[in-house]
């Protein structure tokens, strides 16, 4: 792959994983993803970020297309994260640059990191200014956007935002920019699912920082994974739709995640939905089984009520839908509609441990757990089909309400 020209003397020098699937170690990016890294070249030449551990080799070659390594002078380190300076060791060492930038928080992580290095490391904080010669870079902490180091990097004489993770996607493409990307549903997918895994607990903060980006002069955002946001209105769609994500106002639309031993709980989730759609709320019913966890919280972006089912399991929840639990809470979805259910054969504990986690989220819970002995029987699905209604319809009233 060139290194590509994305404004007059900007190149993009990153890397595209095509076959990178564990993204992070906790999430999944089933179609790869982009590791992106811009070189400036002015009369300071400037590397901002790097890419993932292995990927030295490519990064040099496309950097060498363009200038001999060497002449790079300063490296900025937007975020310490490894997959942007997993090869910081290795490019340091071939281009020895007069400088290496960080924000104040990054000194911990680049301590952490490369203790003993005694590399030229210098913090900056927001609103420093560094001069190139025709271009400057000013600083904008972004602190918990998504690790404390985080920052981005605005180019005013290119009306350029580099952007560190925030507005990135895992998208592993030949192309470069959004609007040379063929699908765009594909494409708003990947940043929901990018948002929902990663940035979704720092809503608050992302909005926030959503008025600092539009107050600069930008036509071009450049995250650091994924496509390049090109052109005012391409920057202003990925903006609103950062907006959108971070306000979580509900949607009218059910998740219903799952898991079933001998098929009890599996058919009471169905029969949940059967009441959610004769309701007017679609629904989409995940098994935690041949669903991962990033993908059952993907679609929680385009939900507004969560039901979550397990069969009773050594007095508590099956496993994966523990780990379900767990993985949800830990990224606090907001202003949720929520239900439990589940089936047992004897001490029938999980819907209202269910319940309790839900609880614990602040979701609004219309509807006791409901629990079925054994299998469901004709009973049972009416009490089935009356949850999925109630939930359907304090979820309608939310949606008026917002
Ligand atoms: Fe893309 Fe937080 O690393």
């Amino acid at each position: 792959m060139e290194p590509i020209e994305i404004k007059k003397d900007i190149f993009w020098v990153g890397v595209v994983e095509f076959d990178h699937r564990d993204f992070h170690g906790y999430s999944r990016c089933p179609d790869g993803t982009t590791c992106n890294a811009y070189l400036i070249r002015d009369d300071k030449n400037v590397l901002v970020d790097t890419v993932s551990p292995g990927n030295a080799g490519p990064l040099l070659c496309r950097l060498a297309k363009t200038m001999p390594p060497e002449k790079v002078d300063y490296i900025v380190c937007n975020h310490m994260e490894l997959d942007h300076q997993g090869v910081l060791e290795e490019i340091v060492e071939r281009i020895k640059p007069e400088k290496i930038f960080v924000s104040q928080m990054g000194l911990k992580s680049m301590a952490g990191y490369y203790a003993g290095k005694n590399w030229p490391v210098q913090a900056v904080k927001s609103g420093d200014v560094l001069e190139l010669g025709k271009k400057r870079i000013i600083f904008q902490e972004t602190r918990m956007l998504h690790w404390p180091d985080s920052m981005v990097s605005y180019i005013p004489e290119e009306k350029l935002l580099i952007s560190n993770d925030i507005f990135g996607q895992n998208i592993a493409s030949s192309q470069r920019y959004v609007d040379t990307f063929a699908d765009e549903a594909e494409f708003v997918h990947r940043v929901k699912e990018y948002y929902y895994n990663i940035v979704l607990p720092y809503s608050p903060i992302v909005l926030q920082a959503l008025p600092i980006v539009e107050s600069l002069d930008i036509d071009m955002i450049a995250p650091d994974h994924g496509l390049i946001h090109r052109g005012r209105p391409a920057v202003k769609f990925i903006i609103d739709l950062y907006r959108k994500m971070a306000e979580q106002k509900p949607q009218k639309q059910a998740l219903i995640f799952y898991d079933t031993m001998w098929h009890s709980t599996e058919r009471m989730a169905y029969a949940i939905c059967n009441g959610l759609e004769e309701s007017d709320v679609p629904c989409r019913i995940m098994s935690v089984k041949a669903n991962h966890h990033s993908a059952i919280m993907t679609q929680l972006a385009d939900c507004g009520a969560v039901i979550a089912g397990s069969p009773t399991h050594n007095n508590g929840i099956m496993p994966l839908v523990a780990a379900m639990i767990c993985y949800m809470s830990g990224l606090k979805p907001l202003n949720r509609v929520g239900a439990a259910f589940g089936s047992c054969g004897w001490s029938g504990e999980s819907p209202r441990f269910l319940q309790n986690k839900l609880a614990e989220m602040k979701m609004d819970l219309p509807a006791d757990p409901l629990k079925c002995m054994w299998a469901p029987d004709k009973e049972v699905y009416k009490k089935c089909n009356e949850l999925g209604k109630k939930v359907a319809e304090t979820l309608k009233r939310k949606c008026d309400n917002r």
